[in-house]
């Protein structure tokens, strides 16, 4: 593959990863199972890297046969993107890049949660994901192993099948660092947000292994890991009784120090997102909603008249059962907003005229505020009601 043999992209793909592995120590690459690839909207890859991605294609570039490759949101709905106010020469770039994914043979999916429809790795398979909510939730809920791989890192293993081997792939990275004993009520998903939040920016990059989680459902577990890896940079975490590789890491817990989280410190991370403006758009779907999210959502608002924008975000698989079921519908005739393909942080917001957000998302909060919008945290269904009043 290096020397060329098997045309320039895959000889550019295995420099890259063979790069990335003499940095890290790796002793050998291995084969990969599944991929997926971040850098995709076009806010942030601009022409240049719209032109990188077209050139790899050119050079017929294309997705292993054997691995199964989806794509993260892109910068707006593609069907729907005039309704958000998305400008024409933006949806060419947005157009051009999803062509070029499509040309290698990804999966144009556009979702960061491709484990809500049906991209699953199995446990102790080794894969190469980028987008740090889904590299979290396939590390720890799922048992599978990889590393915070970048767009182009993960790119380069859909075409290469291969990734190197060190970090997260191996048992000895897998084990936890500090013991977290959550002693606060955890009443909604918001409050596995809190608890991401606030543990990642004290352990860093540093495996948690959670104590008095409880059992959390697929909702609180998707926005604690976003939430760890946003304010951290954790890519894995073990909760007693509720994830795969628990027992084991059971095992090492002698001489680790421990970290309480109470009611006190949910409270300081809430306080942190109070900011409002008076054209705020209530937003719901960072990481994207899933069915159970849709739909009481839908039940929450049917019958009534928004007072406020309310912009819902899921994947294009999530929607479509979500249309087939009358949901979409539902909040559309209360006059909320489903989009597929895009979040509330991927989407040129400031081009669309935002003025203000409000989210049950501590990870979607910390970068509303870093893009320079004045930023609201609020529970699901408490956002639910302001956005009717
Ligand atoms: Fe997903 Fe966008 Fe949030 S990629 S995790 S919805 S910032």
């Amino acid at each position: 593959m290096l020397e060329g043999e098997q045309g320039p992209a895959v000889m550019k793909s295995m420099e890259l990863l063979t790069a990335l592995g003499d940095v890290f120590g790796a002793e050998c690459l291995v084969e990969v199972a599944s991929v997926h690839i971040s850098g995709v909207s076009y806010r942030n890859l601009g022409d240049a890297g719209t032109e990188w991605l077209e050139e790899l294609a050119r050079l017929e570039a294309i997705v292993d046969s054997s691995i199964r490759a989806t794509l993260n949101p892109a910068g707006m709905d593609m069907v729907d993107w005039r309704r958000m106010g998305v400008t024409e020469k933006f949806a060419v770039g947005q157009r051009r890049i999803i062509d070029a994914f499509k040309t290698m043979g990804v999966e144009t999916t556009c979702t960061c949660t491709p484990y809500l429809i049906g991209h699953t790795p199995n446990l102790g398979s080794q894969i190469a994901w980028a987008e740090s909510n889904a590299v979290c939730y396939s590390n720890s809920v799922l048992g599978a192993r990889t590393n915070r791989e970048s767009g182009p890192t993960s790119l380069a293993s859909a075409i290469t099948g291969l990734t190197p081997l060190y970090g997260y792939r191996l048992d000895e990275n897998r084990l936890p660092g500090t013991v977290v004993e959550v002693e606060a009520e955890l009443r909604c998903p918001m409050d596995f947000s809190a608890v991401g939040y606030h543990i990642g920016k004290i352990l860093g990059t540093t495996i948690p292994y959670f104590k008095g989680l409880g059992k959390p459902d697929i909702e609180s577990m998707k926005t604690l890991g976003a939430a760890c890896a946003t304010s951290g940079g954790i890519a894995l975490w073990h909760a007693e009784d509720v994830t795969p590789e628990a027992s084991y890491a059971a095992d090492h817990l002698n001489g680790l120090e421990t970290l309480v989280v109470n009611e006190k410190d949910l409270k300081e991370v809430k306080n942190s997102f109070t900011a409002i403006h008076d054209e705020a758009t209530y937003c719901l779907g960072c990481p994207h909603c899933s069915l159970n999210e849709i739909q009481e959502i839908a039940t929450s608002v049917k019958g009534g008249d928004l007072k406020r924008k309310l912009w819902v975000f899921t994947s294009r698989g999530v929607y479509a059962e979500a249309e087939r079921r009358g949901f979409i519908n539902m909040i559309e005739k209360a006059n909320g907003n489903v989009f597929r393909d895009t979040c509330m942080v991927v989407a040129p917001l400031k081009d669309m005229g935002w003025k203000s957000v409000v989210t049950n998302s501590f990870k979607g909060a910390h970068y509303s505020l870093a893009h320079g919008f004045p930023t609201k945290t609020l529970p699901f269904d408490h956002l639910l009601r302001e956005a009717q009043r």
